[in-house]
């Protein structure tokens, strides 16, 4: 199959989160089986055109939105291999050459995001028209490409579309005034859309020939509870016969706790005196002057709401009084990090926050930690909690979306981590006081770590399922 597989982002070029491990990782392994895929993301002025060997094709257009015609130039990434996906890039510097993929240094949203992608999804559109591209499929990602499957079937082109989405809180509204960049053809067809549905996701809903989420809970959930699924509960009730979860893939040869470069002692399930090293040298990065036999907990999360960090405030004091140490690594919103900046300072041998963005320490919490952290209130997939697992770093966490699809309650016998299934903050110290307790059971604690560590969730299945998927939408 010729497959685009458009994305806003995509690792190592561009990464604001777990879209760009996934635009990153899926193509790979698809175009290992054979197909021929061509990813498409926009130059960000982060991505270094010379090292990365990235260059103009020589291809260009002008977009016409609403009154301006704004010019765009293809790029290519040079790999020098023989397989592998050919990455693309649309190059257009006023809008995507700017310090943040998304945001402005203080978190907010760029004013203009509506117009960018709608450029961005144009320039695409203008790619296929001129057969630069012939694709069989494309593949769209999340509300920043959604808008695709319905500009492919207004066009009446033959190519079948797929919309994978990786977060229903973002949904890509638009306003009235904004349907002026779209071509009057789209522009036309928008006038029997209700008002409440004018946004791309709604669009990409209804349009594209098959649409999925990055886990089967997750699937089953938005159908099921209002609050997920947002203002498009009912849309998606309609296209369930179209709609369905596939797990997300973890990227194996970047995370894992065998072959890891970010971490100064490597390990096996079998020999885990690296991992006890590697807790030290954690231990010691923190500040932490107390070395005693207690399980370090880590957690690296955007500072949001939904990731569950207004409960893990109400109980940091009940984790220091068990003598437990905790890490915790991300940005976001300022009262989440002012809060952990105060919890730190207040209790320097058992709270440790650093708040910039940071791989290498990234690696060394899953490598150095007993226990990840993660009580999302809801989660479309997660990563961090997959990678937990093969670093043998027991998964906490709320039994929710692909966290309950990933992590199974220890039982005594069986099971890889621990769930909570009441979202409030004492239930949530309840699940951590149980696993404190069996952590003291070291012939218990080490099962857990050998069926973490066991699990698989490389991206060969999930890989299949696309494809699988593909398949439908062709036939569709
Ligand atoms: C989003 C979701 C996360 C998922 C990732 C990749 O970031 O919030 O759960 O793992 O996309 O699909």
């Amino acid at each position: 199959m010729n497959i685009i597989f458009i994305s806003a982002e995509v690792a190592p070029f561009s990464k604001a989160g777990g879209l760009a491990d996934v635009s990153g990782a899926l193509p790979q392994q698809l175009s290992s089986t054979g197909h021929n895929i061509s990813v498409v993301s926009p130059l960000y002025s982060k991505i270094n055109r010379e090292m990365d060997s990235i260059r103009t094709t020589g291809i260009g257009a002008l977009i016409q939105m609403g009154n301006e015609d704004v010019p765009f130039e293809l790029y290519n990434f040079d790999h020098n291999q023989s397989d592998g996906p050919h990455q693309y890039f649309i190059h257009n510097d006023d809008l995507f050459g700017r310090e943040g993929i998304y945001t402005l240094p203080n978190g907010e949203g760029f004013a203009d995001n509506n117009f960018r992608y709608f450029f961005f999804q144009k320039a695409i559109i203008k790619l296929i028209e001129i057969e630069f591209f012939k694709p069989d499929l494309v593949h769209c990602n999340d509300h920043h490409t959604a808008m695709l499957p319905f500009f492919i079937i207004n066009r009446k082109m033959e190519i079948a579309t797929i919309l994978t989405v990786h977060n229903f809180q973002y949904q890509g509204y638009f306003s009235q005034d904004e349907g002026k960049y779209l071509d009057e053809l789209d522009a036309q067809r928008l006038v029997d859309i209700p008002s409440e549905n004018r946004s791309s996701m709604y669009l990409g809903c209804t349009h594209a020939h098959q649409v999925n989420t990055v886990s089967p809970t997750y699937a089953v959930e938005l159908l099921n509870i209002k609050e997920l699924s947002y203002e498009l509960h009912s849309t998606l009730n309609n296209i369930s016969h179209k709609f369905s979860g596939i797990l997300n893939g973890a990227d194996y040869s970047y995370w894992s706790p065998e072959n890891d470069t970010f971490i100064k002692h490597q390990y096996i399930a079998s020999n885990l005196f690296g991992k006890s090293k590697n807790k030290v040298d954690l231990q010691i990065y923190c500040g932490f002057k107390n070395y005693s036999d207690k399980p370090l907990i880590g957690s690296i999360s955007r500072l949001v709401e939904n990731k569950g960090f207004y409960l893990i405030l109400d109980i940091i004091p009940d984790l220091v009084e068990m003598g437990v140490q905790c890490v915790f690594l991300g940005s976001g919103m300022d009262d989440i990090s002012q809060s952990l900046k105060d919890f730190a300072n207040q209790y320097p041998d058992n709270i440790f926050y650093e708040g910039r963005f940071n791989e290498e320490l990234a690696h060394n919490i899953e490598a150095g930690a007993d226990m990840f952290l993660m009580p999302s209130r809801f989660e479309p997939c997660g990563l961090n909690q997959i990678y937990s697992l093969k670093y043998g770093t027991i998964p906490l966490v709320y039994k929710t979306g692909g966290l309950a699809d990933t992590v199974q309650q220890w039982d005594g016998k069986n099971g890889n981590g621990f769930l909570f299934d009441q979202y409030t903050s004492s239930e949530l110290l309840n699940m951590i006081q149980q696993a404190v307790k069996i952590w003291d059971d070291k012939k218990q604690w080490s099962s857990i770590i050998s069926n973490a560590m066991e699990a698989d969730f490389s991206w060969n299945q999930s890989a299949k399922q696309y494809i699988g998927l593909y398949e439908t939408a062709l036939e569709n």
